[in-house]
């Protein structure tokens, strides 16, 4: 469904860029990047083309799961500076004429931020409602069977009360309570005071997460589950997460935000499809972008792509916005699950499929994950589970800024080790690189941009298969597209059968193909993919 260009907002149009505040860019030499590293960074992502930047938490936290257990909701860790530097950051994202977007963590908080050491230092503390407080089975065991993402049991014991607390994530990350209006009010009070401070939207964490069944009854287990797989995924999440009232709550947080102008909420949800698509909410009044994961955990194979790709098209509810995502910091870099070469023809698909594209900081450079020794492995999923290869830390190291000592990440050693290979892979030597994968992504972003049929079009597949995947873009009255992606690493053909293609290909991963005329065949060699704009009939 396209929309008039007047109806087409920032958040439609725009690409997202997120940053993991840890690795970004230190500025004051203690290997842990901060907010005046982003704002010395600026100039670079405008230079890109980017035009909205998430930034994963900043809030004061314990840093037991690096900033998602907040102890301050309305405050800076000073690791990252105070609140003068985010005003000024606010101030100067603005400036640039970009848009910033806040991570907010509601469903759980530190274990010592000042709510959870209320409610858990009397049954009748009148905070003890505001986290899920439950007496222990005759037999003494936790009140369900459910599990934690990060290992072992979901129920920490409480000695001083006698009671056991739910904790989806760490000992140290308790839920809160959202059947509590208080809670409730409280969270929506911190994003006023974000908001209030010009903040332009929020990437909600583990929004499925929000609400759990009221009777708490068992998970049942999965049947599918194998060793290799993380604990948590020995039971199906089916009591736990996607609770029917969770519309509810996000509902209420889709009202805070448009008691203000032009303000946007992105939903973390891993789900299926259909049921990803309800977080749209009732008339598109819940999230304006439910987070489509579908690309990370997909096979890499151009029939379930494109196959995928119809699944979420066709299950947009009527106006609801896509969005698509190749990465983030939960996940493996995209570089290191396709390979360096393929990850350009990523690049070429997440910036001409329709909906808005989220990149995570390094995928424009091809950064990769980063073998981290075990002893230096700091990411609690990694710790908790040691045998299964979890660990998050590979894909959250430092960025890549340059040759010199620490990558121009950092005067001093990064808090997560640099990947050996930064001297050759880093933003100072692509920039000067006509080939790189830098230049490939800036070239891929101005287009996007200037083009209707790119960022607001229609998206039609026109052929498929084992290998390859062809899709036009296309808006009245605008220049069209059509998109074709070897996504294999061997020679493909292709020739429509009932269409007679004419154009010229824009843009290419490869550059020899630019220019190049187009009268209905088209050959691509492995790891290519070419974007043609096409001649008006
Ligand atoms: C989200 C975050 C992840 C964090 C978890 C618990 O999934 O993306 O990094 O560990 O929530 O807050």
């Amino acid at each position: 469904m396209t929309q008039p260009e007047e109806h087409c907002l920032w958040w439609q149009k725009g690409i997202i860029y997120q940053i993991y505040p840890r690795s970004f860019q230190d500025s004051n030499g203690d290997g842990v990047g901060d907010i005046p590293g982003i704002l010395k960074r600026l100039d670079y992502l405008k230079w890109l083309g980017v035009t909205a930047i998430w930034i994963s938490p900043l809030y004061p936290s314990p840093m037991a799961d690096f900033g998602y257990d907040i102890s301050d909701y309305c405050n800076i860790h000073p690791l990252f500076g105070n609140l003068a530097d985010f005003d000024k950051l606010v101030q100067e994202v603005h400036a640039a004429g970009m848009k910033l977007i806040l991570d907010l963590v509601p469903n759980h908080t530190s274990d010592e931020h000042p709510w959870f050491v209320e409610s858990r230092s009397s049954r009748d503390n009148a905070k003890r409602d505001w986290y899920i407080w439950k007496d222990a089975r005759p037999d003494g065991l936790p009140p369900n069977n459910w599990l934690s993402m990060f290992g072992g049991g979901a129920w920490e014991w409480d000695e001083t009360t006698q009671q056991y607390y739910y904790h989806a994530f760490l000992v140290k990350q308790p839920d809160l309570n959202w059947r509590n209006p208080q809670v409730q009010e409280a969270m929506l009070q911190v994003m006023r005071f974000w908001l209030d401070k010009g903040v332009d939207g929020f990437r909600v964490d583990v929004m499925w997460h929000m609400i759990k069944d009221e009777q708490l009854r068992d998970n049942p287990p999965n049947p599918a589950y194998q060793q290799h797989m993380a604990t948590y995924e020995q039971l199906l999440p089916v009591y736990s997460t996607d609770q029917p009232e969770v519309h509810d709550i996000v509902s209420k947080m889709r009202q805070v935000l448009d008691g203000y102008d032009d303000r946007m909420m992105i939903g973390e949800i891993y789900l299926p499809i259909s049921k990803l698509v309800t977080y749209y909410g009732v008339d598109n009044k819940g999230a304006h972008l439910p987070f489509n994961f579908m690309l990370l955990n997909m096979p890499w194979n151009a029939a379930e792509i494109a196959a995928a790709i119809d699944l979420y098209e066709g299950a947009l509810p009527q106006n609801a916005w896509p969005n698509w995502v190749l990465g983030n910091h939960d996940q493996p870099r995209i570089s290191s699950r396709v390979g360096q070469q393929q990850a350009r023809v990523a690049a070429l698909l997440l910036l001409t499929l329709r909906g808005t594209p989220t990149i995570y900081y390094g995928e424009e450079i091809g950064m990769r994950d980063v073998p981290i020794p075990f002893n230096e492995v700091k990411d609690p999923q990694g710790l908790n589970m040691p045998d299964k290869n979890l660990s998050r830390d590979p894909a959250r190291t430092p960025m890549q800024w340059s040759n010199s000592e620490y990558a121009g990440f950092s005067d001093a050693a990064p808090w997560l080790r640099l990947d050996s290979g930064f001297n050759r892979t880093n933003v100072q030597h692509q920039k000067e690189e006509p080939l790189s994968v830098l230049l490939l992504y800036k070239r891929l972003i101005a287009l996007r941009q200037a083009q209707p049929a790119l960022y607001r079009g229609r998206y039609q597949r026109v052929y498929s298969d084992t290998q390859m995947l062809a899709y036009l873009r296309e808006e009245e009255g605008a220049q069209s597209y059509l998109v074709v992606l070897n996504l294999s690493h061997r020679p493909c053909y292709f020739t429509p059968a009932s269409v007679v293609i004419k154009g010229k290909v824009i843009l290419a991963t490869s550059p020899e193909l630019e220019g190049q005329v187009i009268s209905n065949t088209i050959n691509l060699a492995g790891d290519e993919g070419v974007i043609i704009e096409l001649d008006t009939l």
